[in-house]
């Protein structure tokens, strides 16, 4: 074993034994608190001083003069009033209306949008970092010129009514300078409301005093690992008010509760703000504000029937103070460096605010099949035969799997791209096996290079300078990670993102192959010893930037630069699948991710579910936990649970560190290999339903799974409730068990529909909390009145063996109603050609004993080809639940009429063979 590795494994083995059974992690004293992040604590001060100081004011003061409006967008000038300063520091903004009925709120200072500042020579950018601009965001931003209008200016305010029915307001008050967005008259979202807006100032060096050094403006020291900031300060802040919403949510990554807490109350929430900073913190503490791996600054705020959302489109370092009164929340965003830029979304429904979101930072990808089955991992299968055994194993055993991974000892030496050739020899012989069952493999490369003149990755990248810089902007940014002495790849750099992109070709990754997909870890990116693990936030990017500025987004680079490769790999004929640690805004349209290094404990097992809940609020829904747990040997009731909540992670995969024991899941014996097996069996039944679902969120951004909030929004008691939810609009409602040593458990009931019992078909009905009965291996999962159900029966060995089984129907009818439908999504799993209208969209509907079958494919000629091709789909199976007729009718709307014909149901309500084709 390499001594790094050795060292770091002992590291996380002895602090290791600090952690388990407590919820403080051992590792906090290596993440900043925000009083140790000098522009927290200056931007947390003007809180502070807002809250007590009575003659507090606002820094800027708004020339009204400067004030114009054209074509969508309000002009103005923000000054600064700097005490002991007589100079004009101006700040120009703009306010833009979006055609999809968004707002954005833009500032910059103006001497530095014209360049005219100066650093001493150093080789640093004089802009502001746009995270827009850089994101190709501007692509996706539409002004409307048509609906925006002013309909009032006077000497106090102005105001501008738009969106498609002018249905928005827009009131600028002058004085103080305050933005009030409004939606049909009523105040939703306010900026500014408590004065807290803040943009420092460009300052020469020569003005550093005392004072600026206890605020660490000039440079600061944390862990004795020193920041030199160049630039000196340059925070922004904003206070966001939601007006009338007790709840908000999002900003991942967290351990925390789904309806975020408080931040200034140590009794019901926390005393330091949720913090966007992505870190490699492994082992981390559970109901924590601490940052995680992942980075999304969007925030979503709930009322009865009301969903607002604000998007604060920045990749430097941010927390975020939550607080609430009786009726409102109000937040305060702070972030190291770059423009201030956020995006307001009025709503008024959840589906609006995350159309909009989705539209401008990208919609989830649609995976590839494979990739929503079971995956197979542990660091680490340590060579051919290995993966061999468990592979046939599945078999034996009869369970399903879609792919096994490869964690970083399948390399020769962690040098990524290769392979150990004592225990790899053969790769390519090891994917045709897989292949021939349908199954793929999934091969770790993480973004640190190994330091080595004869390593072919690492002298390229030398050769080509595509490396990450540090400090001095010359020399390459050098620390230790996984291979010991490592350099890292600069994904800022285009020419750069290219090559390692084109890594992944099959003539460069010798041993590849089309069923071989990608993991990208540690791209936060994780540093050994790095301040926080990370990068100095002093490196140099290509085109000067600071790490500082571009930190949340270089995880996201990395994989955007894999996505292209994958894409060029297969001539854009495969959709690629990467699994990511790393996230920010817009990562869900490349990858899915997980939420890192968790302890195989209950609480980490129950922090696990809020965690993924929220990501998939906030825009990253293919999101998963390892199964079950990475650190520590789960005992088996703990194991059989995980799998139950495993099987509804949209990404759902078993993981394991290297020093923990064996556990693939036939390892504890019976009964618990039986209870897994079904349980795997649960998910590859349902996987229609995950596709359509997939489907659903790739065209609209909702999430996949839905929290309570978003399915019964007039329900106050749902609002925060996190350990249950439903999958997509299937009507599947899942309250897994989340302690030991229970054996039934309360599901919550928000409405007066029946549900059924998805086991038994048993009946409940009425709000409020139904015990159901929750036995080790059988997780409550409940079927609501009204939905159709479709499943795909037979087990194979890959979820890709599949694809041309007939499915069955279960039709639960609504007890209020007698009525149901369900909707059905369905391609070839693996091409693009979906994007050619290449698939097959079926809805159905149950009502008074007829079952109606419409293609509801928009463009039904543009799938003709691939329907044709699909002749043989059918139904084999109808199962009706809460209804008693003997017989029923079945319509087939086609493109060339409705077809007809009466099929019996037996006893048990079931149709068998009801000849129903799809097609
Ligand atoms: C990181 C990952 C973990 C992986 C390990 C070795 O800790 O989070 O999943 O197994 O690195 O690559």
């Amino acid at each position: 074993m390499n001594l790094v590795r050795f060292r770091w494994i002992l590291q996380w083995v002895i602090l290791g034994l600090f952690v388990i059974g407590s919820s403080e992690a051992a590792f906090r004293h290596v993440f900043r608190t925000s009083a140790q992040d000098g522009f927290a604590k200056r931007n947390r001060q003007l809180a502070s001083a807002q809250k007590y100081d009575p003659n507090y004011k606002g820094q800027f003061q708004l020339d009204t003069s400067s004030i114009t409006f054209s074509d969508g967008i309000l002009s103005g000038i923000l000054q600064k009033q700097v005490p002991g300063n007589m100079e004009e520091i101006l700040f120009p903004f703009t306010i833009s209306f979006l055609k999809d009925g968004s707002t954005r709120f833009q500032l910059d200072e103006k001497r530095r949008l014209e360049g005219n500042v100066d650093y001493d020579g150093a080789k640093i950018r004089k802009d502001r970092f746009d995270v827009a601009q850089y994101h190709d965001l501007g692509s996706r931003i539409h002004i409307d010129t048509e609906h925006p209008e002013v309909t009032t200016h006077n000497k106090k305010l102005l105001k501008v009514d738009y969106g498609n029915n002018q249905q928005f307001s827009m009131v600028l008050h002058f004085q103080p300078f305050m933005i009030e967005f409004l939606r049909d008259g009523n105040v939703e979202v306010v900026l500014n409301q408590r004065q807290l807006l803040n943009m420092e100032h460009y300052r020469p060096r020569s003005e550093r005093s005392q004072k600026d050094e206890s605020l660490g403006m000039w440079e600061e020291k944390f862990d004795n690992i020193l920041d030199s900031k160049p630039r000196g300060p340059e925070s922004l802040g904003l206070d966001i008010s939601f007006i009338g919403y007790k709840h908000v949510y999002g900003v991942p990554e967290h351990t925390s509760s789904l309806s975020l807490k408080e931040t200034n109350n140590s009794e019901t929430g926390y005393t330091d703000p949720y913090r966007l900073y992505n870190v490699d913190i492994f082992e981390y503490e559970v109901d924590s504000p601490m940052s995680q791996y992942g980075a999304i600054p969007f925030m979503q705020a709930h009322k009865v029937n009301s969903d607002v959302g604000i998007f604060w489109s920045n990749a430097a370092a941010t927390w975020i103070d939550i607080e609430k009164d009786a009726s409102s929340t109000s937040t305060h965003w702070y972030s190291e460096s770059g423009k201030m830029d956020v995006f307001i979304y009025l709503g008024p429904t959840a589906l609006d605010v995350y159309e909009a979101y989705s539209g401008l930072t990208g919609r989830t990808q649609l995976p590839p099949l494979f990739s929503i089955g079971y995956h197979q991992c542990r660091w680490n299968y340590f060579s051919e035969e290995d993966v061999q055994t468990v592979d046939n194993t599945f078999n034996e055993v009869d369970m399903p799997y879609d792919a096994i991974w490869l964690d970083i000892d399948y390399t020769s030496g962690r040098r990524y791209f290769t392979w150990d050739e004592a225990t790899f020899p053969h790769p390519q012989e090891t994917l045709k096996k897989l292949d021939s069952n349908g199954r793929k493999m999934v091969v770790i490369l993480d973004p640190h290079i190994k330091n080595d003149p004869n390593y072919f990755v690492s002298k390229d990248l030398l050769e080509n300078d595509f490396t990450v810089k540090d400090s001095s902007g010359v020399d390459n940014y050098n620390a230790e990670c996984w291979p010991g002495d490592s350099i890292w790849v600069d994904f800022f750099n285009m020419e750069g993102q290219q090559w390692w992109g084109d890594l992944y070709s099959y003539d460069r990754f010798k041993g590849s192959d089309k069923n071989l997909f990608i993991w990208n870890d540690m791209n936060e990116p994780s540093v050994f010893k790095g301040p926080e693990t990370s990068m100095h936030r002093d490196a140099i990017h290509h085109g000067g930037w600071e790490h500082r500025d571009v930190h949340n987004i270089y995880g996201h680079e990395c994989i955007n630069s894999t996505y292209k490769g994958l894409i060029k790999r297969d001539h854009g004929e495969l959709r690629p699948f990467i699994l990511t640690r790393s996230f920010f805004a817009g990562t869900n349209t490349l990858a899915a991710s997980w939420i890192g290094d968790t302890l195989s404990t209950w609480e980490h097992f129950r922090g696990s579910l809020a965690t993924v809940l929220t990501n998939g609020v906030a825009g990253m829904p293919f999101s998963g936990a390892d199964v079950a747990g990475f650190f520590g040997n789960p005992d088996p009731e703990l194991f059989v649970r995980w799998y139950e909540l495993g099987i509804f992670y949209p990404f759902f995969r078993a993981h394991a560190h290297i020093d923990t024991k064996r556990r693939e899941p036939w390892l504890y014996g019976e009964p618990y290999t039986s209870m897994v097996r079904n349980l795997l069996g649960i998910r590859y039944r349902l996987l229609p339903t995950w596709y359509t679902t997939f489907r659903t969120t790739h065209m609209t951004g909702l999430p996949i799974l839905r929290p309570q909030f978003l399915v019964h929004p007039a329900d106050e008691l749902g609002f925060d409730i996190d350990d249950q939810f439903y999958l997509g609009d299937s009507g599947l409602l899942v309250k897994p068990v989340l302690e030991p040593g229970v054996s039934e458990t309360a599901v919550y009931i928000a409405d007066d529909e029946t549900y059924y019992d998805f086991y038994d078909f048993d009946e409940m009905k009425g709000k409020g909390k139904h015990v159901v009965p929750a036995s080790l291996g059988r997780i409550p999962i409940l079927l609501r009145g009204g939905n159709i159900l479709i499943t795909r029966e037979r087990i194979r060995r890959a979820s890709e063996l599949t694809i041309n089984d007939p499915y069955t129907l279960y039709i639960a009818v609504s007890g209020k109603t007698g009525s149901a439908s369900g909707e059905l999504y369905m391609d070839d799993g693996t091409s693009f050609e979906y994007e050619k209208g290449a698939y097959i969209s079926r809805k159905f509907t149950f009502n008074d004993g007829v079952l109606d079958v419409f293609d509801t494919h928009p463009h039904p000629q543009s799938g003709v080809r691939y329907a044709e091709s699909m002749k043989h789909l059918k139904v084999e199976r109808i199962k009706l639940i809460g209804d008693n007729h003997q017989k029923i009718k079945i319509h087939k709307h086609g493109m060339s009429g409705v077809k007809s014909w009466d099929v019996k149901v037996n006893t048990d309500g079931v149709v068998q063979k009801p000849n129903l084709y799809l097609v």
